[in-house]
């Protein structure tokens, strides 16, 4: 496994993409409301990334994904694709935004509520959080990688909620998708240990039933087999001498 360690200029570039990144998100909040259709989404996003921040939407011809964002709405786990279905009360939607700027990518999603969300979709949105949170807490240099799998597992686990196991965080950096695979589940004292200069996602998808998910055959659709919902949240971390900078996260902005 060979993970890249960031230059100085290199995580200067990837700072100005990952803030670029989380604006996508900030933009975009006003316009997730009830009877927008996610294609809609796609299409402001896709806009305002091209002309408004002169960046590339890193997913558009992704290995042949079709538009410029995920969007993931309720029982789908990750990989929607924008359409032409409109949002509706109650509905709880996941927006991926990964950005491509100067030749270096940022990647960050969060949840939306439509309107007004049931207890269980604020629970399980709250929990995915928690668990991204969590796991962003522990960076620093000499933490292990099953640490922070078992801290995220542990959290939604105890919860009564469950990890997804077949999709997970990554390294990033000039790729979308570089080595270290940052398992959102895992055991305590194994896997990589951190070192200043690594960058990488944490992404939990954490379901309110069972782990448990099914690919659409739209072949990037996933979700939950038993239909229940899940939510899911994402930042790109750096791993600094004494800790962690969250490169997706906005200045006085909670994470
Ligand atoms: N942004 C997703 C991630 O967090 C990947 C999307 S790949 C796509 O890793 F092709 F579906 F866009
Ligand atoms: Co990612
Ligand atoms: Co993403």
């Amino acid at each position: 496994m060979t993970v890249h360690i960031k230059t100085a200029d290199e995580i200067e570039k990837m700072r100005v993409a990952g803030r670029l990144a989380a604006e996508v998100l900030r933009m975009i909040r006003p316009h997730v409301v009830p009877g927008i259709t996610t294609g809609r989404l796609d299409e402001i996003c896709h806009e305002y990334i091209i002309r408004e921040q002169d960046a590339i939407p890193a997913p558009l011809n992704y290995h042949g994904f079709p538009k410029s964002i995920c969007t993931s709405v309720n029982h789908q786990v990750c990989h929607g694709i924008p359409g032409d279905k409109a949002l509706k009360n109650g509905d709880i939607v996941n927006l991926d935004i990964t950005v491509l700027k100067d030749g270096y990518q940022g990647d960050t999603s969060k949840m939306f509520f439509v309107g007004e969300p049931s207890i269980i979709a604020r629970r399980v949105t709250q929990i995915s959080y928690e668990c991204m949170c969590i796991g962003i807490e522990m960076v620093r240099p000499g933490v292990r990688l099953g640490d922070i799998g078992f801290a995220i597992q542990h959290h939604a686990e105890s919860n009564n909620m469950s990890v997804v196991r077949e999709y997970c965080g990554h390294g990033i950096g000039h790729n979308f998708h570089e080595e270290p695979q940052v398992l959102h589940y895992g055991t305590p004292g194994t896997g990589l240990e951190l070192e200043p200069g690594m960058i990488f996602t944490i992404e939990p998808m954490v379901n309110a039933g069972k782990r448990h998910v099914k690919l659409m055959p739209d072949q990037w659709t996933v979700i939950t087999k038993d239909r229940s919902l899940s939510a899911q949240w994402e930042h790109t971390i750096l791993v600094t001498a004494d800790g962690h900078e969250v490169l997706t996260r906005l200045p006085d902005d909670p994470l």
